[in-house]
């Protein structure tokens, strides 16, 4: 058996099937090409048929990617299968993912099919791909509750038709390792052809069991772990990319298998995800959580400055977080800026290294040091690839503790000023009802964060926001030593986006 796992990640499909999340094209192509990046094998791009935005996002993805496969979700229907092929056909290696129900409960309320049916829509419907592209995935949709003898048939009829991969998923979470770990072994040792294709688990994480899951598949047979970046995904989201990564790194002496990912790519992998979706990481999430490398108690910090091992049981460095944060100032140079942005694995154009680079000038006038995550917040703005229909020209804000505060706005789009006031419940929500007035708009705010960047009085403060519009979740994002100037940057971002929708409906 080989000990070659591939690594087929679905933040762009089941991640971002995650309540609340809503990419749009040039941020999904930029979460893909920091995938491939990171290394992953197969990047599963969209569920095409679901919208336009998906179509054009997948096609966009497979229009990009090189070093990876780019794969579409598609319903075991032939209009699925059409619209999978039409927006991957460009990738340099594409796949077609198509799936159907095989649990009882499944087939009988949702499908309203029999078993063989059922066998019958698979043959066909993977022949269907067949005649489109020679990779195609199939997935058994509830497979940890279906019954295995009639699972087997499935698989078999799978392979028979053509089917490369077969997708094993535990689609509700109910699993545990040692039945899902047995039901891998039943497959490997029962269906025939089994040897010829690429065995792939997708385990969600309802009882918290996602990765653990797949590591029972992994050591029973499986060679495609299914997974996303910071675990997101349907309800409780799916088995975490870094948590397996990391497992098999440090425990390799359980888990001797080799796989194409570079570890060191997994903070900035999270990051970038965290802030496209607006979904934070909780501090304490194994890898790339804040706390996950801190030693807060006086015992462990003891221990750690002896010897690091004592409470490290893999180093910081080996997810990509730097220990030695190069201090760049006031006084740093645009070859010291350009240097610093390369070491942090950013490829900018010129132009954009000279807005970045005077936006650091600004923050360094401000701000004694500036560290990496300080240049990574500025950067933000360049990931945060929204068309600014509307950017902020000034705003001035009156506000106290007896005032009744006050909001004058100035925004420019299409060269053309507009400025409006408005008063609200206190500044914030003043320059927020200013900027709708401004736009034309207005929308409910759902979530508000702001955090601190860095420590210090003069940190940067990088508001988050999520504002919805028609039900649908736009995010917005904005940084600045000024908390109101953060937020007014933050509603004005979210704007644009909902902007951009509602102008492409007109
Ligand atoms: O959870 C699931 O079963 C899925 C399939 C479509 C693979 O996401
Ligand atoms: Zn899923």
């Amino acid at each position: 058996m080989s000990n070659k796992i591939k690594i087929f990640d679905t933040t762009l499909r089941d991640g971002e099937q995650t309540p609340g999340v809503s990419l749009n094209i040039k941020e999904k192509v930029a979460i893909a090409k920091q995938l491939e990046i990171l290394g992953v094998d197969i990047i599963e791009a969209g569920f095409s048929i679901a919208s336009e935005g998906d179509f054009k996002a997948v096609k966009a993805v497979a229009e990009t990617i090189k070093n990876a496969t780019v794969a579409s979700l598609a319903r075991a229907l032939e209009k699925d299968i059409d619209a999978a092929y039409e927006s991957v056909k460009k990738a340099a290696s594409p796949r077609i993912h198509t799936f159907i129900a095989t649990s009882d409960i499944h087939m009988k309320y949702k499908l309203r099919m029999s078993e063989d049916e059922v066998l019958e829509r698979i043959k066909q419907m993977i022949n269907y791909s067949k005649k489109y592209v020679s990779d195609v995935q199939f997935s058994a949709e509830d497979a940890s509750r279906s019954n295995p003898i009639f699972l087997y048939k499935a698989y078999e009829e799978a392979i028979k038709a053509g089917a490369t991969t077969l997708n094993i998923p535990d689609t509700v979470g109910y699993a545990t390792p040692e039945e899902f770990g047995l039901l891998v072994k039943g497959i490997m040792n029962n269906v025939t052809g089994i040897e010829k294709v690429d065995v792939a688990v997708h385990c969600h994480n309802d009882l918290g069991l996602g990765v653990a899951n797949t590591l029972a598949a992994m050591v029973n047979g499986a060679n495609q772990l299914e997974c996303t970046i910071n675990g997101l995904g349907e309800r409780a989201g799916n088995a975490a990319l870094e948590e397996i990564i990391m497992t098999v790194n440090t425990r390799y002496d359980l888990y001797p298998y080799i796989h194409n990912i570079n570890s060191k790519q997994l903070i900035k992998s999270s990051n970038l995800v965290s802030k496209l979706t607006g979904i934070n990481v909780q501090p304490n999430k194994a890898i790339v959580g804040k706390n996950a490398f801190a030693h807060e108690s006086g015992i462990h910090q003891h221990g750690v400055l002896a010897e690091k091992s004592t409470y490290e049981i893999m180093t910081p460095e080996s997810v990509g977080l730097s220990q030695n944060d190069m201090v760049l100032g006031k006084h740093s140079g645009r070859h010291a800026f350009s240097a610093k942005l390369k070491e942090m694995g950013y490829t900018l154009t010129k132009k954009e290294i000279d807005e970045t680079f005077k936006k650091f000038k600004e923050l360094a006038d401000k701000k004694k040091q500036v560290l990496t995550k300080d240049i990574e917040a500025l950067l933000t703005d360049k990931i945060y690839t929204v068309e600014q229909a509307y950017t902020m020209d000034s705003f001035q804000i009156n506000t106290g503790n007896k005032l009744i505060s006050t909001a004058t706005l100035r925004l420019i789009k299409d060269d053309q000023v507009i400025t409006e006031a408005a008063t609200g419940d206190g500044p914030i929500d003043a320059a927020f009802n200013a900027i709708e007035r401004c736009v034309g708009f207005t929308m409910s705010l759902e979530e508000y964060k702001i955090t601190a960047v860095t420590g210090g009085k003069d940190a940067l403060g990088e508001v988050n926001i999520r504002v919805k519009k028609d039900d649908a979740y736009y995010v917005g994002h904005g940084v600045s030593t000024d908390i109101i100037e953060a937020s007014i940057k933050a509603y004005i971002n979210a704007s644009n986006r909902v902007y951009q929708v509602l102008s492409s409906k007109e």
